[in-house]
């Protein structure tokens, strides 16, 4: 008689608690209504995953044309794909909320399962992240980038 087939280790390295996460995350997204809650991860985030209200995040020029900058504490990646256009971007990762920490070579890494994120277009580069990062609205006013709803 054969013995049974070893179990796979490998689909089940991921902590509970991110289990938890995501699905308290789930259940919230689902009494509130809203399909894009956001929810705390391991990587600190609180409140939304894109902001609800203007953010001012100073003059443009520490965001490079062809490249990116991180706004980590404002939750918000922005890039200049040209000269005086900008994208922007949430910085909450959408795999399990971590808030993004570095942007490189035109990618942006999460710190906590390794997903990475074409700074450009939000794209997902690298999983487990299946979900682009939403992209936010920004403008140039009064020689300050604003991003946000009303931008
Ligand atoms: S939260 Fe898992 S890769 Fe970002």
């Amino acid at each position: 008689m054969t013995s049974p087939a070893p179990e796979t280790p490998a689909a089940s390295t991921e902590p509970s608690a991110s289990r938890r996460t995501v699905l308290r995350c789930a259940a919230l997204a689902g009494a509130a209504g809203l399909g894009a809650t956001a929810c705390s991860g391991a990587g600190g985030s609180k409140g939304p995953a894109v902001p609800t209200a203007p953010v001012d995040l100073g003059a443009p020029a520490d965001v490079p044309v062809g490249g990116a900058r991180l706004y980590r504490e404002q939750r918000l990646v922005v890039s200049q794909p040209a000269q005086g256009q900008y994208k922007a971007f949430s910085a909450v990762c959408t795999h399990a909320g971590c808030v993004v920490d570095k942007v490189e070579n035109g990618k942006v890494s999460c710190p906590c399962h390794g997903s990475k994120f074409d700074a450009a277009t939000g794209k997902v580069l690298q999983g487990p992240a299946g979900a682009p990062l939403p992209e936010v609205r920004v403008k140039l006013a009064d020689g300050k980038l604003i991003a946000g709803p009303d931008a």
